[in-house]
């Protein structure tokens, strides 16, 4: 593995959603082992590291985002000794790995949550969470009017002892997931010796999940507008539990833990925030050391929309020294081949289910190459969410008895939910499960037969296939000297194309307009998403250039 100092800077991190990766034991649902087979695939991807979402001891009431058990792996997905092998395994791959952590919550099954309602109202083991009394004259109505990210209420009330309504306690997600009280100490103890008990077994750093919401206002008030669940009406850090200035205290004493291990150790915030300079506050020097850029991901099919993103980020990243992190997709919001594929909402609130409109996944797709040449152009690094290297789409057709995710039942279903973007990998073969797991296993949820087309295998040595796009692109970024971290200009170019030039002598042009764009000057065609028509660049194409006497 290579000992440069700064690998996270401009690396390319590959997210595993475990679940739905590799079934080596054929239960139906991805494992440790899996991922431990398909290492030389994501060597020969050309990827520097795995992101694997959470492995722990859980109920699985949110896929693992409940955790029971920080220290040990679900029997579902292996053992403590199998995630030990994979770190070891990967490493001898050349692939760092990192964890996801979970610190906003736990499981209700959680030893301290169990502890909590046991113990009582008013006593020290419901400090560690928030419990409070409702209001109203019996205390029937909630703390507060929060609402819970997958619909409802945010809050739950549990019956006491002596079998009478009692305290409430604070679930910003599914009622099987309360709220951590940061303001404990033993809570910030806990987490730094959680943190301490994987970088012991080689982890390379870890993914840190709703690192906005750790911390909460301890007045307690109503949010202004329920049916807003972001921060963006609110002056910055005001909001009473997302981004507020305080996080960054917790932060500040995980970096010094990151820091006393050897091997250059990285977090990456999930943070949603309103405004990119509210990002860079959690990957100042001393924090966190990037953050997924989500406005990127958030942003139509549009050149204007997305060079004001690249723009935004670069300059406020810059301002604090931290690399820029773009990501198209992950397993919570729709796949960006559907989401490209829509004329109707491209983009925007479109990331979120179910979307609407009729969708043209050959569109989705062509613009889905472009975007990956675009994305991998910019400076910084960048993430690929399982399954957009094969350019699948989100599956929006599960049957209603398959969907898993809470946010179906909790929105009365409404809401469909994310598992149009979970469902397993197809690997090879010409019906399901698709080499996911051994001949006959049932994927906990169900691949579309049209998956048939999307095999790794059927893909493989396919020069115009999505996967091998992906290979060229990552073993080009790794020898061009002008890409990954550094800076861009823009190049002058009509409305709708987007020209960027890297030094030295590298040119990627996006053409995002209705019209084919005349290529400029350039000594060398590296490598193009589509077909080029003469020296033009048609719509929903993009090309990288080389200008080496320029
Ligand atoms: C963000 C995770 O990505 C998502 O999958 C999860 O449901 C929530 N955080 C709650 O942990």
């Amino acid at each position: 593995m290579s000992e440069h100092p700064s690998w996270w800077r401009d690396a390319v991190i590959y997210q595993v959603y475990v679940r739905s990766f590799a079934d080596a034991d054929g239960d139906g649902m991805g494992d440790i082992a899996g991922i431990r087979e398909k290492l030389p695939y994501l060597r020969d991807l050309g990827v520097d590291a795995i992101w694997v979402n959470p492995w722990y001891v859980s109920p699985q009431a949110d896929a693992g985002y409940d955790v029971e058990d920080y220290r040990a792996v679900d029997p579902r997905f292996g053992t403590l000794a199998e995630a030990e092998k994979l770190v070891v395994d990967a490493h001898s791959h050349g692939i760092r790995v990192v964890p996801d952590l979970v610190p906003n919550h736990t499981s209700d099954r959680h030893a301290w949550f169990r502890a909590a309602l046991a113990a009582g109202p008013g006593s020290p083991e419901r400090q560690r969470y928030v419990f409070r009394s409702g209001r109203g004259p019996d205390g029937d109505e909630p703390p507060t009017n929060w609402r819970s990210m997958f619909g409802g209420g945010a809050w739950t009330r549990v019956t006491e002892d002596d079998g009478a309504p009692g305290e409430w306690y604070l679930h910003l997600f599914a009622p099987e997931q309360p709220d951590l009280n940061w303001a404990h100490p033993e809570v910030a103890g806990e987490f730094e010796a959680v943190l301490r008990f994987w970088f012991d077994r080689g982890v390379d750093g870890f993914r840190i999940d709703v690192a906005h919401g750790l911390v909460k206002d301890p007045a307690y008030p109503d949010v202004a507008d329920v049916d807003d669940p972001t921060d963006a009406a609110y002056a910055p850090g005001t909001h009473p539990f997302w981004d507020r200035d305080d996080v960054h205290d917790i932060y500040r004493s995980w970096r010094r833990v990151a820091d006393s291990y050897p091997g250059d150790r990285t977090f990456v915030a999930e943070a949603w925030t309103s405004a990119p300079d509210r990002m860079a506050r959690y990957v100042r020097p001393d924090g966190l050391h990037t953050a997924f850029n989500f406005d990127f991901l958030r942003a139509e099919w549009d050149a204007a929309a997305l060079r004001r993103v690249i723009d935004r980020t670069t300059a406020s990243l810059q301002r604090v020294g931290a690399p820029a992190t773009w990501v198209l997709s992950n397993h919570d919001v729709v796949r960006h081949v559907s989401r490209y594929g829509r004329t109707s909402s491209v983009g925007g609130e479109n990331i979120v289910h179910p979307p609407d409109g009729a969708v043209d996944l050959v569109l989705g797709r062509g613009r889905a190459r472009a975007a990956l040449l675009l994305e991998a152009a910019l400076p910084g690094g960048f993430y690929v969410y399982q399954g957009e290297e094969l350019g699948l789409g989100e599956v929006e057709d599960l049957p209603d008895d398959a969907l898993q995710d809470p946010t179906w039942e909790r929105s009365g279903r409404t809401d469909r939910g994310r598992d149009g973007c979970r469902v397993p990998l197809p690997w090879s073969g010409v019906s399901p499960p698709f080499g996911f797991g051994p001949e006959g296993t049932t994927p906990w949820l169900p691949q579309p037969p049209e998956w048939v087309a999307f095999t790794v295998q059927r893909q493989t040595g396919d020069p115009d296939s999505m996967l091998e796009l992906y290979r060229a692109t990552l073993a080009l970024r790794r020898r061009l000297p002008a890409l990954g971290e550094g800076v861009m200009a823009w190049v002058d170019a009509p409305e709708g194309v987007l020209a960027l030039r890297r030094e030295p002598g590298f040119v990627c042009v996006t053409n995002l307009s209705d019209a084919a764009h005349p290529l400029p000057a350039h000594d060398e065609v590296l490598l193009a998403s589509g077909p080029l028509e003469g020296g033009s660049l048609p719509p929903d194409t993009a090309v990288w250039l080389g200008l080496c006497r320029r």
